[in-house]
This record gives C-alpha cells, sequence and structure tokens, in this order.
C-alpha cells in the first residue's frame, strides 16, 4: 500500500531555503507563461467569522504533481489564543492521484509569497533599482524584502508600519540580518516617492499608496491583497500604470486589480501581462525606465506546487517526516 508523508511546519522550514524557491517558482512561472502547465485554480469559502481559501494547481517536473492548499483565515484567532491563519497541503501524484504528502501550509505560504516578488522584480524592476521601501513589517515584510535583495543591488530600506514599534523592530532585525541601512519611517507616501521598489504586504482595507506616490521608473509589489475586503492600491494609480497579474482571474476576482475594474477605471484587457507570460518572454514587462509597473499579488497555487514538490523530494532524500498508510 503507498505511504503518504507527514510534514510539520518545522520540517518544511528545514527543507525549503528562499533561494531554491526562488528558482522552483520562476520555473514554474515560465512553465505557465509557455503553455506546458495549465492555470492554478481557486475557491473562497467564507464562514461565520473567517473563511477558507483553497488553491490547487499542478505541474510537470519530470514526475508529476498536483497539490491543492486549503488554509483558513480567522481574524479573531488571535483572541482565542490561535494563529490567524493556519492549513494544510496536500500533494498528489497527478498521473495516478496517489497522496504522496500533507504538509504544514505556513512556511510554504511565506516563502512561495516572497519568492513570487523576487521573480516579479527581477523581470519588472528597473536593473539599477537600488531602494526599496516597504510597508507592512510582519511576516510579509521579511521575506519579501530578503527576495528583493536576492535579485537587485539594494543599497537602502525604508519601513513603515502603524504599529507601535514594529518599524523599528523590523529595522534593527533586518539591517543587522541584509548588513544595509534599514530606517523607520512615520510617512509612508514620502518614504515611497524615494524609492525604487515599493512593497505593500499589509491587511489593510483602503488603499496606502496612491497618485503621486511613485516616482517614475518605480516597480511597486501589492502582496497584500489577496481577498475581497482587502485593498492598497488606489484604483486611479492602478489604471495609470502597467500592471502585471500573477493570475489574472484571481486579481481580477479580489486583487487590487479587482478594485480598479469595480471603480471603473480598468478592464482586465488593460492588464499588461501576466507575470508566467513576462517570464517567458512572451509578453513585455517593463517598457521604459519611465514605466511604473505594478506587480499585484494574489498567491497561486501554482508557486505552492513548486514549493511543495521541491520540499517532498528533498524530505524523501532525507527521510525526513512521518510516513502513514492512510488507506490502511
Ligand atoms: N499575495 C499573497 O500571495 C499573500 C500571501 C501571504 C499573505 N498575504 C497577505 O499579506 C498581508 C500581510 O501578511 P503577513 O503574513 O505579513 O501579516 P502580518 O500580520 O505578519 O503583518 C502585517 C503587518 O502589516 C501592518 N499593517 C497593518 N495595516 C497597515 C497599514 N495600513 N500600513 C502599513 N502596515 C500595516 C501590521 O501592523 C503588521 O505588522 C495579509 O493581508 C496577508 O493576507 C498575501
Amino acid at each position: 500500500m503507498p505511504t503518504t508523508l507527514v510534514l510539520t511546519r518545522s520540517d518544511v522550514a528545514r527543507l525549503l531555503d528562499l533561494d531554491t524557491c526562488i528558482s522552483a517558482v520562476e520555473s514554474a512561472f515560465r512553465a505557465l507563461g509557455e503553455g506546458k502547465a495549465p492555470p492554478p485554480g481557486s475557491l473562497s469559502y467564507p464562514t461565520v467569522d473567517g473563511g477558507f481559501h483553497i488553491k490547487a494547481a499542478s505541474l510537470n517536473l519530470g514526475r508529476h504533481f498536483f497539490v491543492t492548499k486549503t488554509n483558513g483565515n480567522f481574524f479573531r484567532n488571535p483572541e482565542r489564543g490561535l494563529p490567524r491563519i493556519q492549513g494544510v497541503l496536500a500533494l498528489a501524484d497527478a498521473d495516478n492521484g496517489t497522496p504522496l504528502a500533507l504538509l504544514d501550509s505556513f512556511e510554504i505560504t511565506v516563502l512561495r509569497t516572497g519568492a513570487a516578488t523576487g521573480v516579479a522584480a527581477k523581470y519588472l524592476a528597473r536593473p539599477d533599482a537600488s531602494t526599496v521601501t516597504v510597508a507592512g513589517c510582519g511576516a510579509q515584510g521579511r521575506v519579501q524584502l530578503r527576495s528583493v535583495c536576492r535579485v537587485r543591488g539594494i543599497k537602502r530600506v525604508r519601513a513603515f508600519d502603524p504599529a507601535k514599534d514594529a518599524a523599528r523592530r523590523y529595522s534593527e532585525e533586518m539591517s543587522r540580518e541584509l548588513k544595509i541601512p534599514v530606517e523607520p519611517v512615520t510617512d509612508l507616501g514620502s518614504a515611497a516617492r524615494e524609492s525604487d521598489i515599493v512593497i505593500t504586504c499589509t491587511p489593510s482595507q483602503q488603499s496606502i499608496v496612491t497618485i503621486g506616490d511613485l516616482r517614475p521608473g518605480a516597480f511597486l509589489a501589492a502582496v497584500g491583497a489577496d481577498s475581497h475586503d482587502k485593498q492598497e492600491v488606489d484604483p486611479k494609480l492602478m489604471a495609470r500604470s502597467a500592471v502585471v497579474v500573477d493570475n489574472l482571474e484571481q486579481c481580477a476576482t479580489f486583487g487590487d486589480l479587482h478594485h480598479a475594474i469595480k471603480a471603473g477605471l480598468m478592464r482586465r484587457e488593460d492588464v499588461r501581462a501576466e507575470l508566467g507570460e513576462v517570464v517567458a518572454g512572451r509578453k513585455p514587462g517593463r517598457g521604459s525606465n519611465d514605466d511604473v509597473v505594478i506587480f499585484d499579488s494574489t498567491g497561486t497555487a501554482l508557486q505552492d506546487v513548486a514549493a511543495a514538490a521541491v520540499v517532498y523530494q528533498r524530505a524523501k532524500e532525507q527521510g525526513v517526516g512521518m510516513e502513514v498508510e492512510l488507506g490502511g
């Protein structure tokens, strides 16, 4: 009887590093853009005071993998002593359906989201981009900055967060880790105006970056809006910029793009490209050094399957995890 590998959060953290994740995610987007991987799917399932996101995708890496990720997102969980987001990935053999592994979703979600921004910055930020502003100094704020520093020569960072001490703690930690100056700021707009790259990774429900906040040539990664109620970018700014999405269907349904469409300022056809099309060289990303390019990130299962496959293969090689006979 086939066995299924169970991998905890700490197993996944031990097995997956950011550099490998960036390269796996880049290859997956390329495969999608070349038509060698089917488009990923997603379903939102609201409940009384929260809900579930269910995402699915497959990817042929020699072995053909399929993943579903179910993440519960319950805003009142911190009051209950539980994490706000919890979930599981089920990795299967896409040719015969055998469940290969069940993995805690936390580390993969964090790393594959950072990795997507790294890939987007590699193709869409100006080659000479050296200054970054990060809005939202949480888990994503950390991995996003690490990832962008892997693909551009970043020399100076500004960090903004309304929560007491969050930007200061982040700045101390990240400047020590990355060995570049990271400074807390209280005015997001003026920091953004002086930056080549701006990253928004907050749960904000209204736009925090507006017209005039981005200078010519800037690249904005809008990462926080991954559900209908969240928003980070002014629809007017979206409409005036070159918009590249991780997945058109998702972004038009619940990303920052969906607010611009709802406001009547953009249509799906106004989107410059999906990231996969840019990586595959099928559509242009940045047109000129003065283009303002916005990457609308909603998070896809394509990234999850790419990352989960790496984790599974490494776990098998290194004998990590617990094998169970689910059908036993
Ligand atoms: N696009 C994707 O694939 C993807 C993946 C994971 C998470 N997310 C989303 O990214 C956002 C951040 O996730 P996280 O895990 O880092 O959360 P987190 O709770 O670890 O950090 C969020 C930080 O944002 C700060 N913040 C809140 N409102 C702000 C505002 N208006 N301006 C600046 N900072 C503000 C908070 O104080 C906090 O420090 C969430 O909305 C999450 O759902 C998106």
